[in-house]
């Protein structure tokens, strides 16, 4: 998505206010304010589309079907019509119609645990230290760049992103840093401290399990430099050199209502309080890891993308983070480093973004020399364990040890060609590499499933994401010629490229608001808040296989040679994220080891082999006339 999107800075205001430190008073404010609300669509237009979208993926029989239930659903005066109505007063009544509920259903109410089927990791490149001097530099840089960054931020100087030509909308930016989950009993809430007098000033440290206050500003309210930065993070090394006996971290990766429950245990202690307060406050947290376990140059990024989504489990580092955490650096004293990041506040894109401006700074050769000033020694987070709170922990390791288990990663470097290669081709290189999983997955299985890709939703204020369904009938009718001695090539690579012009439209439907699953969840919720009984469409088994998604992707571009990871939200299913560069491809694939039908690995070869077999195919048949 950042590639479409131009980093522009705003065009200064006449009505802004401009302070003595290019601080832009009431910049964010009046560009959210420009933006527009986000449509509900039309009925007619979702419902015509819900039925296309199913007809690749369930029977005839299904669809005839769901084509009744539809035809009661849209009658005139009919129960959709009064939902739609109800979608629309709420659109003229809110910021934006979906955006809590979305917030709500997609992350807070969700009960899984955040680890694996919630929190994205990012994978950044292996880093040429291998000591505890070189972790801690690159450490104190980088938490240099975090603090460069939080300025653009509180001073509203952060350029402004466009997509299309569009502004898109900042909120997430504001959300990501001081911010930090808290988990409820039946829903969870999302804390926020980046503004405001208790504006945080210190980030949590972890180092063995043991966790550290940093205060990350000088009397004078600027950031310490790198070289300050160092010294500090020594000291804390210094004084945490044995592991600590309880990960009270882990707590974190437990299901949500465990962890609830744990948590108010945990918080009855009044020490216990303030360290959990501290590190909900704090901008973000670095986690300084211990070495990863040697493995093979081939499967090394697999194991650092583990690391970044659980931690290696409760033996290794899994209790050095506090997975509730908005943003959680990761730096192993092996050079291997990344982030994992809650989802709830934010999509990859700023993440991403932030991770950008902050490879820049760990790239500078020299660290500032700044005048010895004494800084006080970071505050070691004290917990008092009772009996019942070892007994959380002991469960929480049980559990996660599961998960680690069960989670099946690859990142997998895709070096023939990179999105230069479709751009030639004149195709969309996101519609290219989205038809190369449709060939995949249907060598691999015999038939087609739901796909959700993530389509920005930013151009609207307050926007987060809808799905574009990659699979349609048009990739269908590609994926079956594919391998079909009765088709021609050309014949075959006019399926390929009226596939990628059907993927194109349905991102750019999807973009502007007019995508069908966040409606029909709009007219579900709507169902529920008025009470009135579910319709039968949301009852119905073709909506259950809609909404399972085997492949559940993602697109998360970056100028720093990385990739987002993330697991699969069904039990059977791969969660593929990708970074196309212009000559290669970097790609994360996760599926469940308890899944007998999916394997990481496999879905890599079929993928690699079905982008190369896409690419030979263009070069044999020459251009349409599509
Ligand atoms: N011919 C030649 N070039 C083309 C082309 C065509 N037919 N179609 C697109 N391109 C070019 C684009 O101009 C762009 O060029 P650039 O690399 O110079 O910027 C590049 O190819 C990429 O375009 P495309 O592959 O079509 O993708 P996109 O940038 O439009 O992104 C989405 C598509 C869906 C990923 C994006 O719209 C989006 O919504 N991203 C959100 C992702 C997100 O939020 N993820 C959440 C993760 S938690």
């Amino acid at each position: 998505m950042l590639a479409l999107v131009a980093r522009a800075a705003a065009r200064p205001c006449g009505l802004l206010k401009q302070t003595p430190l290019n601080k832009v008073v009431g910049r964010f404010q009046l560009h959210q304010e420009a933006l527009p609300p986000l449509p509900v669509p039309p009925l007619q237009q979702t419902l015509d589309r819900y039925l296309l979208a199913l007809q690749p993926i369930i029977s005839p029989e299904e669809l005839s079907h769901t084509r009744e239930l539809v035809a009661e659903f849209r009658k005139p005066g009919g129960v959709g019509e009064r939902l739609q109505k109800g979608l629309e007063r709420r659109a003229r009544k809110t910021e934006n119609w979906l955006s809590d509920w979305w917030l709500k259903t997609a992350y807070l109410e969700y009960r899984l645990p955040v680890v694996v089927h919630s929190s994205p990791g990012v994978v950044l490149p292996k880093q040429d230290f291998l000591d505890r001097q070189g972790q801690l530099r690159f450490a104190a840089k980088l938490i240099e760049g975090i603090l460069d960054f939080k300025t653009m931020i509180d001073n509203e100087t952060l350029p402004v992103e466009y997509m299309g030509g569009k502004p898109l909308c900042m909120n997430q930016y504001y959300q990501i840093l001081s911010s930090c989950r808290i988990p409820g009993p039946k829903r969870d809430s999302i804390v926020n401290y980046a503004k405001g007098k208790k504006q945080s000033r210190h980030i949590t440290v972890v180092h063995n399990f043991q966790f550290f206050e940093l205060d990350v500003y000088n009397s004078d309210g600027s950031p310490l430099t790198a070289d300050q930065l160092f010294i500090q993070l020594e000291k804390i090394w210094n004084t945490s050199l044995q592991t600590n006996k309880e990960p009270i971290g882990i707590l974190t990766t437990n299901h949500r209502n465990s962890w609830a429950k744990a948590y108010n245990n945990l918080l009855k202690d009044k020490t216990n309080k303030e360290s959990v307060r501290t590190i909900e406050k704090s901008i973000c947290t670095v986690c300084l890891d211990a070495p990863m376990p040697r493995v093979s140059e081939d499967v090394y990024k697999s194991h650092v993308a583990a690391q970044m989504l659980h931690g290696g489990g409760s033996r290794l580092n899994s209790g050095n983070r506090w997975f509730d955490k908005t943003l959680q650096f990761i730096v192993a004293e092996d050079g291997s480093c990344g982030l994992v990041y809650e989802h709830a506040p934010s999509e990859g894109p700023p993440i991403v973004a932030l991770v950008d401006h902050v490879v820049k700074f760990t790239k500078k050769a020299e660290m500032d020399k700044s005048p010895t000033v004494h800084l006080p020694m970071p505050k070691k987070l004290r917990f008092n364990i009772t009996p019942e709170i070892k007994n959380d922990i002991e469960q929480a390791k049980q559990n996660l040890n599961i998960m680690v288990e069960d989670l099946d990663i690859k990142i997998w470097v895709f070096h023939q060609f990179g999105k230069g290669f479709p751009k030639s081709e004149k195709i969309s290189p996101d519609a290219f590499i989205q038809l190369a999983l449709q060939l995949a997955y249907y060598r691999m299985y015999g038939r087609a499933c739901a796909t959700y890709e993530s389509a920005s939703l930013r151009m609207f204020r307050l926007g987060r994401t809808d799905t574009i369904r990659s699979t349609s009938v048009h990739s269908l009718n590609f994926v079956q010629s594919m391998d079909s001695p009765d088709k021609s090539d050309q014949e075959k690579a006019d399926l390929l490229r009226r596939a990628t012009q059907a993927h194109r439209e349905y991102t750019d439907m999807a973009i502007r608001g007019n995508a069908i699953d966040r409606h029909l969840l709009g007219l579900k919720l709507q169902a529920i808040e008025d009470l009135v009984s579910m319709p039968e469409l949301f009852m119905d088994t073709a909506y259950a296989v809609a909404m399972h998604f085997n492949l559940s992707t993602s697109q998360v571009p970056a100028k720093t040679d990385c990739v987002m990871c993330f697991g699969p939200v069904v039990p059977d299913g791969y969660g593929v994220c990708y970074n196309p560069m212009e000559e290669h491809i970097n790609f994360a694939i996760s599926a469940f080891n308890s899944c007998a039908d999916t394997n990481a690995a496999r879905m890599a070869h079929y993928l690699e082999k079905a982008l190369l077999d896409m690419r030979s195919l263009l070069q044999a048949a020459p251009k349409s006339k599509l």
